[in-house]
């Protein structure tokens, strides 16, 4: 095993709130942070934590396409290990959901013979299961990317809670700051219309990024839902539009008292 390191962390979405204890320290013994966060408090308090942090939003905003950028960071980080160094790359929420330039870092890192590991961070997800108070098992649980579910044509089980992603960017693979989202919203709630009613009541949600604030919950009907209801952070949750069959044969197989 070589010398070098690289543990990636999540920072979670509530300022220092979601700060892992195991974060927190992989941050502080760090030789090395790097990070990409959404937020400026965070920044602050990593660089505070280590005095050898760096931001990654010069390789991020450097390329025309976020593919391009996250290669980038990709290969910067690697670069990073090769001077026997401890780094500690830190990314928002939870470093591997929906995101994608630390995770593959760790994936290379490991097949150059680095010790590599990620630690779970709070993501948005975790967030909207607690203020929308779902139990994700219940129904059962799909999560999506917008584009990723118009693109690839993504088959929705309409029994079961639905999430999608990146919902303020659709259709673009490029930075987003001046991306007209409406041609993607509207083909999001026409494909989405092919499956539930158009009022169908949706949730556009945002988990509260600060102590003390409320996350945003708007409840609309699908087909009413314009770009005004979106922003780069919210996530769409669809509810269950109807139960599932039951197996009774299975049910039977079993030999349980099934209760939905
Ligand atoms: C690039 S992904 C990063 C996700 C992050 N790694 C996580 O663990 O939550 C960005 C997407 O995450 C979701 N997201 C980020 N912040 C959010 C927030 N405060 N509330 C709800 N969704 C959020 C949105 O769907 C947004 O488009």
């Amino acid at each position: 095993m070589k010398k070098s390191s690289l543990v990636v962390v999540g920072s979670g979405i509530k300022f220092l709130s979601h700060l892992t204890i195991e974060a927190k320290v992989n941050i502080e013994e760090a030789d090395k942070v790097l990070y990409l966060v959404n937020e400026p408090a965070i920044k602050q308090w990593i660089c505070k934590a280590n005095i050898n942090s760096e931001s990654l939003d010069k390789i991020y905003f450097k390329y025309e396409y976020r593919l391009e950028s996250y290669k980038a960071i990709t290969n910067y980080i690697i670069d990073q290990l090769k001077s026997d160094k401890k780094i500690c790359v830190v990314l928002y929420g939870h470093p591997c959901v929906y995101a994608k330039p630390a995770l593959d870092a760790v994936c290379q890192a490991r097949q150059l013979g680095y010790y590599a590991k990620v630690l779970p961070g709070i993501s948005a997800e975790d967030c909207l299961f607690s203020d929308l108070l779902i139990n994700p098992g219940s129904h059962g649980c799909q999560s999506f990317d917008a584009t990723n579910l118009l693109v690839s044509k993504k088959h929705i089980d309409i029994t079961c809670h639905i999430i999608v992603w990146q919902v303020g960017v659709i259709g673009t693979l490029r930075h987003a700051k001046i991306h007209n989202n409406k041609v993607g919203l509207d083909f999001l709630i026409e494909y989405l219309c092919t499956y539930y009613d158009k009022d169908h009541k949706i949730i556009v949600y945002e988990a509260a990024q600060y102590a003390g604030l409320e996350p945003l919950i708007k409840s609309i009907n699908l087909s009413l839902l314009t770009t005004n209801d979106v922003s780069r952070i919210s996530t769409i949750y669809i509810p269950p539009a109807k139960s599932p069959v039951q197996d009774k044969e299975m049910i039977e197989k079993l030999g349980i008292n099934w209760i939905p």
